[in-house]
């Protein structure tokens, strides 16, 4: 007899998993050892603001309430901050949850969805459990200055009458690599009106002079395209799971149609909308996410390790055809980063920028 899950439909059985990073407490178990540092899922190494954290306290008293389904109190700030009106954003249990709502609203079987290759995983997912065609575009070869990045040019060619869907990251993860403005708003301008262009800028805050987009400020002129942000990485908050969509009104009424009622809870709200009143916060955290990036590339590329672009707060490193032996020394000594072998780049490693002693730990074990 078969297992029972072999019972579920083709799309979704040959679905690769996404594989996330190795929490600190499994490798305490594993190795018994303390003063675990994890650099290896894009997190924020100074979490919430503490404001967030006594919203979040006081919301746990109300706990046995449901939500509210609607997240007015948050969106109605987040439409303040971001100069749209509420009814076009839509809440996500993280941005992740955004984009599945995304793929499960626009895609179908007979449909495509472009994405890069090497852009961030949960794309391919999403489309793939629609049952939709994911139509992977080669990323930017060796020669190009932003090698593995979008090929911007490539992904246009590849829109046929059966696109409903075009993904991009800018910057994407796990690469860091991203498109200049100018280059992507050419790009999305090219698109017809009858594709979507989900805009995945989960790293939005981090740009630090860097000539990357807010895509925001170009809804009025694209009524396809979708904003996705979250405040799982400037803003600290990964672990209660809070991100949005901006769009077209007629976009986020479709995908208000097919979320959960209560997809985003009540803690995950409150800690939000306090976190946005803290503008400090985040603008720290960011700095030295920046300014780290930077030294830390420098110091990498000085001792002979090659570093990707990066417009995020981590760094993709060629590792070498020793990527995974370095990985495992690396957690003997406590350090957690994150292999990318699932991204078919096996002698790569991604490393997120911590803290100044966290990133000087980490370069010590690695020079
Ligand atoms: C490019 C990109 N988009 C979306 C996400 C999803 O983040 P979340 O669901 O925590 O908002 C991530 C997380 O790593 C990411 O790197």
């Amino acid at each position: 007899m078969t297992a029972p899950g072999d019972l579920a439909v083709d799309n979704v059985r040959t679905l690769a998993p996404y594989v996330p990073g190795k929490p600190i407490e499994e490798l305490e178990r594993e190795l018994g050892i303390q003063n675990i540092i994890k650099l290896a899922s894009n997190e924020n190494p100074f979490g919430p603001s503490p404001r967030a954290i006594e919203a979040m306290q006081r919301a746990l008293a109300d706990s046995g309430l449901y939500p509210d389904g609607s997240g007015h109190v948050l969106k109605q700030k987040l439409a303040a901050k971001l100069g749209v009106t509420p009814n076009q954003i839509t809440l996500g249990n993280g941005s992740n949850d955004a984009l599945v709502l995304l793929a499960e609203a626009f895609l179908a079987p007979g449909f495509e969805a472009v994405y890069s290759q090497y852009a961030f995983a949960v794309y391919p997912i999403a489309i793939q459990a629609t049952g939709a065609t994911g139509v992977r575009v080669p990323a930017l070869p060796p020669e190009s200055p932003m090698h593995l990045g979008h090929d911007l040019a490539a992904m246009g060619r590849a829109i046929n009458e059966r696109t409903r869907v075009v993904f991009i990251a800018n910057p994407n993860n796990p690469t860091g690599t991203w498109a200049d403005a100018a280059h992507l708003e050419a790009f999305i301008a090219s698109v017809p009106r009858s594709v979507i262009v989900a805009l995945d800028e989960a790293y939005f805050e981090y740009t630090g002079g860097l000539p990357l987009q807010n895509g925001v400020e170009w809804l009025d002129r694209y009524p396809n395209l979708v904003v996705f942000r979250t405040f799982s990485k400037a803003y600290g908050l990964a672990g209660v799971r809070v991100g949005y969509a901006v769009s077209h009104p007629s976009v986020a009424d479709m995908l208000n149609r097919v979320r959960q009622a209560f997809n985003v809870s009540s803690v995950a709200l409150a800690g939000a909308a306090a976190a946005l009143d803290d503008q400090a916060h985040v603008a720290a955290a960011v700095s030295v996410a920046v300014a780290e990036r930077t030294r830390v590339s420098a110091l990498l590329e000085k001792s002979g390790t090659r570093v990707i672009p990066s417009a995020g707060n981590f760094l993709l490193l060629h590792a070498g055809a020793n990527a995974r032996e370095r990985f495992e020394q690396l957690l003997r000594k406590g350090i957690i980063v994150r292999p990318v072998s699932n991204y078919h780049l096996p002698e790569h490693l991604r490393v997120t920028l911590g803290t100044v002693e966290q990133n000087d730990r980490f370069l010590r074990a690695w020079l």
